[in-house]
């Protein structure tokens, strides 16, 4: 028996599982004919790996739980292998053109891509003669999730977006196990990787992908460094320094963004498009911090604000136009269902509402209107928030009547675990001591903060009461909250459409004060406190 993406088939002896996902009408990605070259069908196996066909030399680079889909089929007689490829959001067509930034005035149309007559200029300068439509990419590239938006840069309307899953989870599900693969296994295999998943997104678009003359590129140092085949490596070890950062450091550059060409991404758009990679701040405070800057308009923000993009690596930033604190909080992947038994990212099949019922039932929200498949970060704050409501689940994260597991949905083999709630303890401690850290070093309390930004994939639809109940975010009245989705694509939006907000960041990013939390004494103190389920209370210890 096999199961992939949810869906179930009697196994075939001597049909791949890439077949048998074809079968079952899953679409599986490739370039490669299926002969082992092109890594992009890997699929991960979360039950009977071992029931599988022994790995091949096409599959030297993966450790389980994953494996090359065209490369293995079951071997045993009887039993259940099941897996799911890397997933999908499903890609939305917009219509109208969008406000970029919410409620804010739409910042003016002015990209560095224009037409004179049938001449595409770049900065002024011609790099192709075409009449169709000239278009521009936004993309975040998260450790988790990919989301990418296409415009049409004459009007600034979007056309249309899709997200998917980082196909370099083969690779560890955060920064430190891609830098640690990267270096054991050169040969730019996770930029290979992504640039494959790319591909396919941007060929479904429904536009020429020639006449894509620009893309802004935002994402952490490692994600974006990978992206644009820079050595990682010193990201990894302390300073933690990527090596734009040190090439300014030494003189080298005066900027750590980066630019590149659309043939030497690899991607299908136009060969002379720009590739343009935001600029990072510092360390792991990188090009999604520096985006989210950019979002709420930092540099002209006269109230305190903080920015909390909670993430594998979670962005943290308070200030206003006088003066910016940022720091990176490394949460690992817990909410964004890494290391979580029933986890996986807020894309089509995840669980992202939960309420518990009088009658003691669970009552699941799905994204996609679609049987469930795993619970995604929003989801399993509402099931923490929902078990402490209930007196199901103490604040120390131990579920009562000693139980080691809460059932979601029976069908679907939905549940969560006491060490995966352990998990997200540690990835919730590691947020609160960062937000802790940060505002103690700026000298300010919660109290202090005007706005409270919530941001990241699943911020636009976190619960608000729920991460409160469960201390992820300070117990911030209502009116000082505001959920803000994805910010750092946002501000790569921004960056594409305005040249002049590009050059702003590019200023802005050099006066940010890095705040190193490592190195922080009291960060490991802030860090057992906030392993507890509980509020946060109002004001941090301010040390100066
Ligand atoms: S389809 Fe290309 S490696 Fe499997």
């Amino acid at each position: 028996m096999l199961t992939v993406n949810g869906r179930t088939a009697d196994a075939s002896p001597g049909f791949t599982l890439f077949d048998h996902a074809t079968a079952l009408g899953i679409r599986v990605p490739t370039s490669c004919q299926k002969t082992g070259k092109c890594k992009e069908c890997v699929v991960e196996v979360t039950d009977g790996i071992e029931l599988l066909t022994p790995p091949t030399a096409s599959e030297a680079h993966l450790k389980p739980p994953f494996r090359l889909s065209c490369q293995c089929s079951l071997a045993a007689e009887s039993g259940i292998v099941r897996c799911h490829t890397m997933r999908r959001g499903q890609m939305r067509i917009e219509r109208h053109a969008v406000n970029v930034g919410g409620d804010r005035p739409a910042v003016e149309l002015e990209p560095s891509v224009t037409r004179d007559g049938d001449r595409i200029l770049l900065d002024g300068v011609e790099i192709a003669r075409s009449t169709a439509p000239i278009h521009g990419l936004a993309m975040d590239l998260g450790t988790t999730t990919i989301v990418v938006r296409l415009f049409n840069l004459e009007n600034g309307g979007q056309i249309a977006d899709a997200s998917f899953e980082n196909p370099q989870r083969f690779g560890g599900s955060d920064v430190m196990s891609r830098i640690r693969y990267d270096t054991e296994h050169p040969g730019k295999l996770l930029r290979r990787t992504v640039a494959g998943y790319l591909t396919h997104a941007i060929e479904e678009f429904p536009v020429d992908p020639s006449t894509i003359y620009e893309m802004v590129v935002v994402g952490n140092s490692t994600m974006r460094d990978l992206f644009f085949r820079q050595n990682v490596y010193s990201i990894g070890q302390t300073p933690y320094r990527s090596i734009t950062e040190l090439e300014v450091a030494s003189g080298k550059r005066t900027s750590t963004s980066l630019i590149e060409t659309g043939r030497r991404c690899l991607l299908p758009i136009h060969p002379k498009a720009r590739v343009y990679g935001v600029p990072i701040i510092s360390g792991h405070v990188g090009a999604d911090a520096a985006a989210c800057m950019l979002a709420v308009d930092l540099a002209h923000e006269d109230r305190l604000v903080a920015i909390m993009d909670i993430g594998t690596n979670t962005e943290l930033i308070v200030g206003n136009r006088h003066r910016i604190l940022a720091a990176s909080c490394p949460a690992g992947p817990a909410f964004e269902g890494g290391a979580i038994s029933c986890g996986m990212p807020a894309l089509d099949g995840a669980v992202e509402d939960v309420a518990i019922d009088d009658d003691g039932r669970f009552t699941l929200g799905v994204i996609g209107n679609v049987a469930p498949q795993g619970i995604c970060g929003s989801g399993l704050v509402d099931v923490l928030s929902e078990l402490r409501r209930t007196g199901r689940m103490n604040e120390m994260g131990r579920f009562e009547d000693g139980l080691a597991r809460v059932v979601l949905d029976r069908d679907h083999d939905i549940y969560l675990l006491e060490s995966d709630v352990n998990e997200l303890a540690q990835a919730k401690g590691a947020n609160v001591a960062g937000l802790r850290t940060v505002f103690s070093h700026y000298g300010v309390g919660f109290d202090d903060i005007e706005v409270f930004y919530l941001a990241g994939g699943f911020g636009r639809h976190l619960n608000v009461d729920a991460s409160r109940r469960i201390g992820l975010i300070p117990n911030l009245a209502d009116d000082r909250i505001v959920r803000i989705g994805n910010a750092a694509i946002e501000g790569a939006t921004t960056a594409l459409l305005s040249r002049t907000k590009r050059r702003e960041l590019e200023s802005t990013v050099t006066r940010v004060e890095h705040c190193r939390l490592e190195t922080h004494p009291d960060f490991f103190d802030f860090f057992v406190f906030g392993c507890q389920f509980a509020p946060v209370g109002p004001t941090p210890e301010v040390v100066g």
